[in-house]
């Protein structure tokens, strides 16, 4: 659990290399930061950068080449595959750069996984998912399905997703990056809102630098390093 340091996800000299038959890349070199308890950070950098890696590195969905991720007090290399899975779900919430949802389940069921996954009942898991899409403006859209929902809706279903468990740390890797300027706008302030709301960490990979610069800080991820733009 958080001791007396106050962030809820820090990395310590992460690094990440891929190797390709005889081709070795070394996508992160090293990368440190600290997200606190009601701070918004966004990466921006070109395509291929690293971002994705990095989000899934910080998310415990891989394992770095070296270094180390910190989650709420909890070093993430030090646990057995399972524990992570179980941080994950209970301080964690991932928006994935494709939304990743089930499509042969309706977005109440979608919203309502983790909660399963956790061990709460059917009846109140569907309850919560319906109050919590309720609030990302879908409460006429609880029994449909992915390919019946808009670009737009099934990136806020997927928003859904990730806050049912109340997570101190929402991750979102470019959340708006195949939507229109306004409904793009209206995400990414829905995605703020809930997290002053919440006084959790919030981190956001976006390609849209007008919207990073209404977080708290912007880091550019460039040669394999973050730097504060
Ligand atoms: N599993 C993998 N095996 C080999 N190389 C990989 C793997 N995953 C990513 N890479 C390489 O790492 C680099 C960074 O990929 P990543 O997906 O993190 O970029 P990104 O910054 O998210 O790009 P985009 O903005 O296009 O989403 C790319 O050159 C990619 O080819
Ligand atoms: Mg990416």
């Amino acid at each position: 659990m958080n001791n007396n340091q106050e962030s809820l996800l820090a990395c310590h000299d992460l690094t990440m290399s891929f190797q390709e038959g005889i081709l070795h890349v070394d996508v992160l070199k090293g990368i440190n930061v600290e997200i606190n308890a009601g701070e918004s950070v966004a990466i921006i950098g070109s395509s291929g950068s690293g971002k994705s890696t990095l989000m899934h590195l910080l998310g415990g969905l891989d394992l770095p080449s070296s270094g180390e991720v910190i989650v709420d007090g909890e070093k993430m290399n030090n646990l057995s595959e399972s524990e992570r899975g179980k941080l994950r779900n209970r301080s964690l919430g991932f928006v994935y750069q494709f939304h990743h949802l089930l499509p042969e389940f309706t977005a109440e069921e979608n919203v309502a996984m983790p909660l399963l996954i956790a061990g709460e009942s059917v009846k109140k898991a569907k309850s919560a998912a319906r109050e919590i899409l309720d609030k990302v403006g879908l409460a006429e859209r609880i029994a449909h399905k992915p390919s019946e929902l808009s670009g737009g809706e099934r990136q806020r279903t997927a928003i859904a997703r990730a806050l049912i468990t109340n997570p101190k740390c929402l991750l979102a890797d470019e959340p708006t990056g195949n939507l229109d300027r306004d409904t793009a706008d209206q995400v990414f302030e829905l995605m703020m809102e809930l997290q002053r709301s919440m006084n959790s960490a919030l981190l956001i990979v976006t390609h849209d630098i007008e919207l990073a610069n209404r977080m708290d800080k912007v880091f550019k991820l460039e040669n394999g390093l973050l730097v504060l733009n």
